[in-house]
């Protein structure tokens, strides 16, 4: 609890903490218990100095339930936007005061009280206004965060390929790893030439039994700051259509290799008291899916030893995220047999990975996705879920292995 209180708190200024304390208050106290419980006839609100009551007050109370909500969001994720939008909202409640008082008090009294009770919302507007840095902190470069070295693997293709590129961008030097090597070549000569960064390609086939551990043997000799476990297949089709062995082999790949190589390069993280571990899970680790049964069962174990490790790594310098993309544009959908029915630009999810990497123990790229997961989660049953999922699934896979 006290480390859970720790990690949420920590790395903002005081006020900005404050702020955060309040509008969690507003957001799951107060308004909740003024729209739900709070007689009608007793409900007040104020916008832009203007008092609604009654049944207009429940409504008007609405926004300020979202206002209050998206506050908690953009102080606890330090997001760009909340400066501006925080100055607006406090702005307009300093106005608000001012009006109110103005106009209940009259004359120069209420002139003067206006401006007593303005002037604190619009000191707040003002110092959310000129809180770009705080809200915008230039973080060091993942290299001096993580170390000089990550591992990438999967790096012959999609997402693994662009999270190769982008760590690149920032100066890190790769191993770049999955079964086709000549592609692993082309990309460490392409990073090479444009980023100056050094690469070392293992060929290593991660869904044999001992694939990860060879892995591991072969960046011995290395500092891994960034371990990205990226590799991973699916394989679309009813169970008892399916090869066992395939199975049993997606199995090894998408579980037991990262947990192998987070295993055997942690340690060396934690002596550091400085690395990265980033998991390419999958939005369909929230849930049972019909059709991708195995997959989605491999991709919920992925999540869970993430955000596990999250935890358990957290205060020992290790950041720990599990990347959970809905459908993307890459050669995943034919290596696994579905049918195909596109998804979004790699470059996009890597993009939020490393921009939350440090931050939360799991992202979903997209509102969609990000909707669709937690609807299964937290509001759908697991098995209404399956039956939804079923939906989704079915007409993406082969009328052959259903
Ligand atoms: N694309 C999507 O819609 C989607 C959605 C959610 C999550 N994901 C996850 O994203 C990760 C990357 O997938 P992707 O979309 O980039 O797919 P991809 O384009 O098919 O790339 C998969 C990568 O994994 C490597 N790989 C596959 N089997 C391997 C094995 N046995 N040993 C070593 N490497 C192996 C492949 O290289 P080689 O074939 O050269 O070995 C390739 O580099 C996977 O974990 C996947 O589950 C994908």
């Amino acid at each position: 609890m006290n480390d859970w209180i720790r990690d949420v708190f920590q790395g903002r200024p005081g006020w900005m903490n404050a702020l955060l304390v309040f509008c969690g208050w507003m957001a799951f106290v107060y308004m909740p218990w003024d729209i739900f419980w709070k007689p009608v006839e007793a409900d007040q609100e104020v916008w832009f100095g203007i008092l609604f009551t009654g049944w207009a007050a429940k409504v008007m109370a609405l926004p300020h339930w979202f206002v209050y909500g998206a506050a908690v969001y953009g102080f606890r994720r330090r997001r760009p936007w909340m400066r501006t939008w925080g100055a607006a909202y406090a702005a307009q409640v300093a106005f608000g005061m001012f009006v109110w008082t103005v106009v209940s008090v009259g004359g120069f009294l209420g002139f003067v009280g206006g401006l007593i009770a303005g002037v604190p919302f619009g000191l707040i507007a003002w110092g959310l206004y000129s809180a770009e840095e705080q809200f915008a902190p230039r973080l060091a470069t993942l290299a001096e965060r993580y170390g000089e070295w990550a591992l990438v693997t999967g790096a012959s293709a999609g997402i693994g390929a662009e999270f190769a590129r982008a760590l690149a961008r920032e100066g890190v030097s790769l191993v770049l790893t999955a079964r086709r090597e000549e592609r692993l070549r082309a990309l460490a000569d392409e990073l090479e030439k444009q980023w100056s960064v050094a690469t070392r390609t293992v060929a290593v086939d991660l869904s044999s039994p001992d694939g990860a551990a060879r892995l591991a043997d072969a960046v011995r000799d290395l500092e891994i700051g960034i371990l990205v476990n990226n590799a991973g297949a699916g394989y679309a089709g009813r169970v008892d259509k399916q090869e066992t062995e395939r199975l049993e082999r997606m199995v090894t790949l998408n579980c037991q290799s990262p947990l192998v190589l987070a295993s055997r390069l942690t340690p060396g993280m934690v002596e550091r008291g400085r690395g990265a571990v980033i998991f390419t899970g999958s939005a369909a680790g929230h849930q049972p899916i019909p059709y991708h049964a195995v997959y989605a069962a491999t991709k919920a174990f992925d999540l869970f030893l993430g955000e596990a490790l999250f935890v358990e790594l957290r205060a020992r310098g290790v950041d720990v995220l599990v990347l959970e993309p809905g459908p993307v544009q890459t050669e995943f959908q034919d290596a696994a047999d579905e049918i195909s029915h596109g998804g979004e630009p790699p470059e996009e999810v890597v993009r939020v990975a490393l921009e939350n990497l440090g931050g939360p123990p799991s992202v979903i790229p997209g509102w969609f996705n990000w909707a669709r997961a937690n609807f299964a989660q937290r509001i759908g049953t697991r098995p209404l879920t399956a039956y939804v999922a079923r939906g989704f699934m079915e007409p993406r896979t082969p009328e052959e292995m259903k």
